[in-house]
């Protein structure tokens, strides 16, 4: 056991070096300790790298309940992925946004939890989230405080970054407030560095709102996702917009290193089924994360029916040589496509417009090979369909119809 443990955090050690994420595999080793309750499982965390990083898979509270965060909501929201099928979906991650902390350092200098939010602090919980075989990630700020005013990582990255590993931390997304104008590359690198030097593999999402090019230093750092824009917000305009902006951007993702446009809306309420559709739809074009911002305890038959659509999942799990990237726009009418590593390529016509309307390609267009016909599954109505060389659909106001073409 000893030595096995060993080659895994050699294994570890090696993945982080190579800047890759890597996968870990937790082991409940069943010591059950009494006295703290229903948190109580002990892990022996192995880490192995990962055969391919795909897009990140999970939940962060901040969409839904800013900072309204506490031991509860995760420990129910890490249940609610198991009851909810979001874990066999492949949902792994729960994640804690900002809020977490407690106003000070400890007296030795460490981040504390809130004491009230988290009474059995934030080991406990990654524990907890762990023993069903999920993983934890936590939030913190490459500047003096969180944009929510608690303490922040700079000038602590490796005593932050041990603290993170000691409590069996999986991924940290790292915020951009209070940075004192210190250059974005710097104090970046500095978090990733400090990462590196950790027993434990900790994904590394870079989230400075797409300022300095995280999509050029974010990489280099060692950075397993960079947001490219401001927050996202649950309405129709700030969600294409934020769809827009990743257009000249689709070169600069490759596996284990992906753009992020902010967490998911869908289930939050402000835009239609249709609208949220859309929104999961490109999302999975566009490889992105897919971290589910919304209260997963109480979801809608809905909104489970977009989050646990797997033919559009397997779509953002799936690295076919390029993220998916807009090939034609012709006022509200917008054609994506995407290629799949099984030489189908993931077609979107996308209707941006108030009105119906008919959006149409051409499987030459979207880098089919020439044949007289092709097969068309559409990724939500599961219908299949024969096409010729024109390829298209009449798509409802905001709508998209998502298809994989071979
Ligand atoms: C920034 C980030 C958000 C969220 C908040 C928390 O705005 O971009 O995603 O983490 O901070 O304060």
């Amino acid at each position: 056991m000893i030595a096995l443990v060993r080659a895994a955090l050699a294994a570890s050690r090696t993945a982080r070096r190579a800047g890759r994420a890597a996968l870990t595999m937790v082991f409940a080793v069943g010591l059950l300790l009494p006295a703290q309750g229903a948190l109580a499982v002990q892990h022996v965390a192995l880490a192995a790298p990962a055969a391919v990083a795909l897009p990140p898979m999970g939940w962060n509270d901040w969409n839904h309940f800013h900072c309204n965060i506490n031991e509860s909501v995760v420990q129910q929201t890490a249940n609610a992925f198991v009851s909810s099928g979001l874990k066999a979906a492949g949902y792994q991650y729960v994640n804690i946004d900002d809020c977490w902390l407690a106003h000070s350092r400890d007296a030795s200098g460490q981040l504390q939890a809130d004491p009230a939010k988290f009474p059995h602090g934030i080991k406990a919980v990654a524990d907890f989230v762990h023993s069903l075989g999920l993983k934890l990630g936590i939030y913190e700020d490459a500047g003096t405080m969180t944009c929510a005013k608690f303490p922040g990582s700079l000038g602590h990255e490796a005593t932050d970054a041990a603290t993170f590993a000691s409590w069996g931390v999986d991924y940290l997304k790292y915020d951009n407030c209070n940075n004192q104008g210190i250059a974005a590359r710097t104090r970046y690198q500095a978090m990733a560095s400090a990462l590196k030097n950790v027993s434990r593999p900790i994904v590394y999402a870079i989230c400075n709102w797409g300022q300095e090019t995280p999509w050029i230093f974010g990489p280099q750092v060692g950075g397993n996702l960079w947001r490219t824009t401001g927050d996202i917000s649950d309405n129709w305009a700030r969600m294409l917009k934020i769809l827009h902006a990743q257009v000249p951007l689709a070169t600069f993702s490759h596996p284990g290193a992906w753009n992020d446009p902010d967490m998911l809306e869908v289930g939050n309420g402000k835009m239609t089924a249709t609208e949220y559709r859309t929104h999961f739809s490109m999302w999975a074009l566009l490889n992105a994360p897919l971290l589910v911002g919304s209260d997963v305890r109480t979801m809608s038959a809905t909104t489970a029916s977009i989050l646990l659509n797997r033919d559009v999942i397997a779509v953002d799990q799936d690295w076919g040589g390029e993220q998916g990237h807009r090939i034609r726009v012709s006022g509200s009418s917008e054609v994506w496509a995407k290629r799949m590593s099984d030489g189908s390529v993931a077609v979107a016509l996308l209707n941006t417009g108030t009105g119906r309307a008919t959006v149409r390609t051409s499987a030459s267009a979207v880098g089919l090979p020439g044949k007289s016909s092709y097969t068309a599954r559409d990724l939500w109505s599961k219908a299949t369909r024969t096409t010729g060389a024109s390829i298209g659909a009449s798509v409802p106001a905001h709508g998209v119809v998502l298809l994989r073409v071979s």
